[in-house]
């Protein structure tokens, strides 16, 4: 059975952005393939988080990977910083990472942007996220067209590793869906939808309120041929609206161009904003639920701990000894 491995950070919200571009994807796999799906909060932490908020976030991530269709009998689902090895292979993934082809990701320039003092961990990002997909042997990465960089460079290190140290790792592809795969900001359609963005009415959380959501896409920015059509360059607001109902309600772009004919964008919102609410209605049921049932969650959160773990220190063993690390005799 071929490996799948992605991981969600657990850093503010998630957005209608990563359930489309990523969660929606996550479901698919978990028959056909041996899936683990992760909470990457090493990774959270090269940006200053308050302690507190992130012990939350991690519990409410979990909840959310369920509540999108994760199945903990078929996926392991676990939190990256209670698998040692993710941090250890990091490291080792580290040293054969160049300063030159890491200062080059734009996820680190836009972050780093003109801060004076930028953390060393926003630069080593990528080496970890390498290890985290290396440590399970992964085939296929399922993610969002903002990954694709950094999913490049893993290729490139796993590549690196094998030739260095004789074939260890697997080298992973990457899956990005066709549609969807970068869902646009409500207020910059030129800009991806962001959980960062301090512009709250630019993002809608999976969380939000049917009322927020409402209120979000009528404030979307459209333009003024009031002529609902796909047409990303000409018009991005639109053309995103259009992805956004598309996905969630599974009818197809030429489809909805038919449904609006002659229609306002007045209209047009009303209907876009009634498919994410029918969407999200289920999935904010299960939850509520699920960040009751607190017991359930921990249960989860440990079995998947264990599973990852088994798996990773057996990569992790191998690298090491391929590496010359510790007594590994030949
Ligand atoms: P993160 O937490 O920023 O985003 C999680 C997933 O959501 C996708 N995504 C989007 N998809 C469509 N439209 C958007 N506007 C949008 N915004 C985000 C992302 O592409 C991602 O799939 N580096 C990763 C986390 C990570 C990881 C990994 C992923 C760490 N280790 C190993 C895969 C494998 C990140 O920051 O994702």
């Amino acid at each position: 059975m071929k490996t799948i491995f992605s991981g969600v950070q657990p850093t503010g919200t998630v957005t209608l952005g990563n359930y489309i571009g990523a969660f929606r994807q996550f479901t698919k796999f978990q028959d056909e393939y041996d899936t683990y799906f992760c909470i990457v909060d090493q990774h959270a932490i090269t940006v200053e988080q308050n302690p507190k908020e992130l012990a939350q976030t991690i519990r409410s991530l979990a909840a959310i990977y369920l509540a999108s269709g994760i199945d903990p009998e078929k996926a392991t689902l676990f939190i990256q910083s209670e698998v040692p090895a993710h941090a250890q292979a990091g490291w080792m993934v580290q040293t054969i990472s160049y300063i030159g082809e890491l200062e080059r990701m734009t996820q680190f320039k836009d972050k780093a942007g003109d801060q004076e003092s930028i953390p060393a961990g926003l630069l080593t990002y990528p080496p970890l996220m390498a290890a985290d997909i290396l440590l399970y042997n992964t085939d296929l990465v399922p993610v969002g067209e903002d990954q694709k960089q950094h999913m490049e460079l893993t290729r490139d290190l796993a590549e690196r590793f094998n030739s260095r140290y004789g074939k260890t790792v697997v080298v992973p592809e990457v899956s990005i869906p066709e549609h969807g795969a970068r869902i646009k900001s409500l207020q910059d359609p030129t800009k991806k939808m962001s959980k960062s963005d301090p512009n709250k009415k630019a993002t809608i959380s999976v969380l939000d309120t049917p009322k927020q959501i409402e209120k979000k896409i009528k404030s979307a920015v459209t333009d003024s041929e009031g002529v609902v059509r796909y047409d990303v360059e000409e018009k991005p607001g639109v053309s995103n609206l259009l992805t956004i109902e598309s996905v969630l309600s599974n009818v197809s772009i030429a489809d909805l161009e038919k449904k609006y004919e002659g229609k306002g964008y007045g209209d047009f919102k009303a209907g876009v904003a009634e498919a994410v609410i029918q969407h999200l209605e289920p999935f904010q049921a299960r939850y509520y639920e699920l960040m009751e049932s607190e017991e359930e969650l921990d249960r989860i959160l440990d079995e998947g701990r264990d599973k990852a773990n088994a798996v990773a220190s057996k990569t992790l063993a191998r690298m090491e000894k391929a590496m010359g690390l510790g007594r590994h005799r030949n």
